[in-house]
């Protein structure tokens, strides 16, 4: 009674004002000193991208498996020129010679990423929850899960070593796929590089504070091998072999957009899909209180990200120097591709923002 008597009197109106006034006070402290996000300012690079003026080579893609296909992050060839991508419903899919596609496996698993052929003909495939997963004709099994007694969270890509080991990136371990913006906003490193060793069956950290670590590739020798940093802007070069193993160098750096996925090219060029991490909104990469505000409010993120805008992947020769660029410079073919590679005199480019994966001819590009 005595409750139903204080709302109903007239104190209600400010008494009720001043609680939500108190509520957003507190709010407000709570985002701005408590929160567990705390940004650091991004460097965005210089405009390298003023080198190669926008072509829209991209928008001349044929579409493959159009309508079939979910967002296919990532793209590989086995050895009988069978293509295979991992989409967000779960399902490997591939691509027969005679041109069929066939819904291969679907896994228990819902954020599939990176994917790559080993020798011996099974698919391995990274798992942004579990970890990293092989998929053979007749079987699927957790390759590894842990690494030094943590799990490992957000695998997103994998290589194999002619040794059989293998080399996958951590893009953060603090964020997850559906939030991985925030990894970009707060522009702290929480990326690794890690190597699973199938004679030992251990799983180790080969670099740790990378920032957003993404594609990995080894150089044609596999001398070294190539690990990007998404809102580095640049591919770091760790060295496998030779007077200077495991030491770390640039490969490339101020490229004009976000390193994602990269594969080696059949010349021992690399090819590097690139994010539009930006959306003319750039003061909010060295605005601590923005960013602040934006974690605070997710929706928001869509506002300020670019990879629905634009599409890009260039070629960097061994020696770091950027030697081609395709885009699509308003998205109207393709947006947020994330892979590329070479085939048979062919680009294949995967997205996760397409039901195909592009198919652009090289010899005319
Ligand atoms: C294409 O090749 C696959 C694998 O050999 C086969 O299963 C499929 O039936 C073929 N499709 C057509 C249309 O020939
Ligand atoms: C491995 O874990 C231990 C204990 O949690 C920690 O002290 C150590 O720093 C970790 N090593 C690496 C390389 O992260």
């Amino acid at each position: 009674m005595a409750l139903k008597h204080y709302l109903t009197s007239k104190h209600c109106v400010p008494a009720f004002s001043s609680f939500l006034l108190a509520c957003l006070l507190a709010f407000s402290l709570q985002i701005f000193f408590f929160s567990p996000f705390s940004p650091d300012s991004l460097e965005l690079p210089l405009l390298s991208s003023a080198f190669f003026p926008p072509n829209n080579k991209l928008q001349e893609v044929i579409k493959l498996g159009e309508g079939f296909l979910n967002n296919p992050e990532d793209v590989c060839v086995d050895t009988e020129g069978i293509l295979y991508t991992a989409t967000r419903d779960s399902w490997i899919k591939r691509l027969h010679r005679n041109g069929s596609w066939e819904n291969w496996k679907k896994l228990n698993a819902h954020n599939l990423l990176g994917i790559t052929m080993t020798k011996e003909g099974d698919l391995v495939v990274c798992d942004a929850d579990e970890g990293l997963l092989k998929v053979g004709e007749n079987m699927v099994s957790v390759v590894t899960s842990h690494v030094n007694g943590t799990r490992i969270r957000f695998a997103d890509d994998v290589i194999e070593a002619s040794d059989g080991s293998l080399y996958f990136s951590v893009a953060s371990t603090k964020y997850e796929l559906h939030n991985w913006y925030l990894d970009v906003l707060e522009a702290k490193p929480h990326g690794q590089l890690l190597k699973y060793d199938p004679s030992s069956g251990e799983t180790s950290i080969i670099l740790d504070d990378l920032c957003f670590a993404n594609g990995v590739a080894l150089s044609q020798d596999q001398q070294y091998l190539v690990v990007c940093e998404t809102w580095k802007f640049r591919c770091l070069k760790y060295w496998l072999e030779g007077e200077n193993k495991g030491k770390t160098e640039i490969f490339v750096d101020n490229l004009p957009g976000g390193p994602d996925n990269i594969n080696l090219a059949p010349d021992g060029s690399f090819w590097i899909a690139l994010l539009e991490l930006t959306n003319g909104l750039e003061f909010i990469h060295t605005s601590k209180a923005s960013k602040i505000f934006l974690a605070a409010f997710p929706k928001l993120i869509e506002r300020v990200n670019g990879v629905y805008t634009k599409a890009m992947v260039v070629n960097v020769a061994a020696d770091g120097k950027i030697t081609k660029k395709f885009d699509d410079s308003n998205g109207k073919v393709l947006s947020f591709v994330t892979s590329a590679i070479e085939f048979e005199d062919h680009l294949y480019l995967g997205s996760l923002n397409s039901n195909f994966i592009g198919k652009l001819p090289l010899k005319s590009s």
